[in-house]
């Protein structure tokens, strides 16, 4: 199973909350990259991925083992990817994560060698010239004519899915997004339409072009009312490594 949390605004501390609680709960390594963030936004979003992950790690604890948050350190690699360290040591753990109007989604995989991606989107429409230059025809073709008709929940469900795909392989937008494919039954889109407010898990087809990085890959994803969570792991995993919502101490 992967573990993973979602938090909306309001189900963890505020921005300058965070800011106060800080020294309870970042590593010295993570304290002196917070104080290189200038943009209050940026500031607040980093915070809130620092916070999540660590209460993820904290509920997988094994019981009767402390937790200590300030031993935990989540750095960024040259890529971006973030890394997970205890007392400067890196673990094997695979961790994602990713923040979006307030809310953030947070992932890991304990499986060494596999690593994973999430993303998290709000359902809005986009200029047109979005779609065109970041969507295959196919998936222009898919979002325009699938039923029900609501383009703006397709294109953020196929942007979402990129965005994970990207993040599980390491790369980012440093890559053309089309080189990613997104597709699958419509029927499993239409429940994924339906099911905005039952959160379940659908699987989804992807396949990649010419990507610097090629590996077998799983993907999810679930709408919660207008957020969109999708979840990519860069190998084909059997079915128990579904994600799987970890309930956490507020
Ligand atoms: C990774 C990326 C797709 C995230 O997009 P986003 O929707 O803006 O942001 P999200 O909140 O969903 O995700 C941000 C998290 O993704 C993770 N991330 C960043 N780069 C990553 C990468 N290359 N691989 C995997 N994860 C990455 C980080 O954990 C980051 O959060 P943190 O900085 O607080 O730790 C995008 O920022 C990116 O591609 N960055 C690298 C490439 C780049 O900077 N290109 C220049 C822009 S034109």
């Amino acid at each position: 199973m992967i573990p993973w949390v979602f938090l909306r605004a309001g189900e963890y501390p505020s921005g300058s909350e965070l800011f106060s609680l800080a020294p309870s709960f970042l590593s010295p390594a993570e304290t002196a990259y917070l104080g290189t963030l200038r943009f209050p936004r940026r500031r607040d979003d980093w915070l809130a991925g620092r916070w999540a992950a660590k209460r993820l790690l904290a509920a997988l604890q094994p019981a009767g083992q402390p937790f200590i948050a300030t031993e935990y350190a989540l750095m960024r690699s040259p890529s971006g990817a973030p890394i997970l360290h205890h007392l400067g040591r890196p673990l094997p753990y695979s961790l994602s994560l990713s923040h979006r109007a307030g809310a953030v989604f947070c992932a890991c995989c304990p499986l060494p060698g596999v690593a994973l991606g999430v993303d998290l989107e709000w359902v809005e429409e986009r200029h047109p010239a979005f779609y065109q230059d970041y969507f295959t025809l196919a998936e222009q073709a898919f979002a325009a004519k699938a039923e029900p008709n609501a383009p703006a929940v397709w294109f953020t469900l196929l942007w979402s899915a990129k965005e994970a795909v990207l993040k599980s392989l390491g790369l980012g937008l440093s890559v053309d997004p089309r080189r990613i494919e997104i597709s699958a039954d419509p029927h499993a889109w239409q429940a994924l339409h339906r099911q905005a407010s039952a959160s379940v898990w659908q699987i989804v087809t992807v396949q990649t072009r010419g990507l610097p990085v090629d590996a077998p890959l799983s993907l999810w994803a679930q709408r919660r009312g207008d957020f969109v969570l999708t979840c990519a792991l860069n190998a084909k995993g059997p079915a128990e490594l579904a994600p799987d919502e970890h309930p956490i101490q507020p």
